[in-house]
């Protein structure tokens, strides 16, 4: 899997957001350590809170599924789905990363000319575990 292909899927799955109130298109694609990506998107709601962001998705739905071992994430948002610039993932994303992926844990931020790159440890460096 080529980071152009999990950037790929990310924007693929901007289409299926439900983002009646904020307008921002969210995707993801997660790559598993075997091969396996999965997708998501954001999934708003009247009450604002329960909203759930499109990385926290494509990580619950692969956990369900078993998965405990990652290597990538890719990510894109926008308003009405067009990507205008980087869309780095929010503080609990990155939380629920740390608790499943190593420091090198690539995130792919894609951008319109292509994507910048950081580690997880870039991203959330002292960051809390047990
Ligand atoms: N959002 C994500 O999907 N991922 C993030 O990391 C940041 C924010 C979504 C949540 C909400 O639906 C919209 O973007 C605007 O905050």
């Amino acid at each position: 899997m080529t980071p152009e292909k999990l950037c790929e899927l990310a924007k693929e799955a901007m289409s299926r957001a439900y983002a009646p109130y904020s307008g921002y298109y969210v995707g993801a694609a997660l790559l598993c350590s075997d091969g396996t990506v999965y997708q998501g998107c954001n999934i708003e709601n009247a009450s604002f809170s329960p909203t759930n962001c499109a990385e926290r998705t494509a990580f619950f739905k692969a956990i369900y599924d078993g998965h405990r071992d990652f290597e990538a994430i890719a990510i894109c948002g926008g308003k009405e789905g067009k990507i205008t610039g980087l869309f780095p993932p929010c503080g609990v994303c990155r939380q629920v990363m740390r608790e499943f992926c190593r420091d090198d844990f690539k995130v792919y931020m894609i951008t319109p000319e292509g994507y910048e790159l950081k580690t997880l440890t870039e991203l959330l460096p002292s960051s809390f575990s047990l």
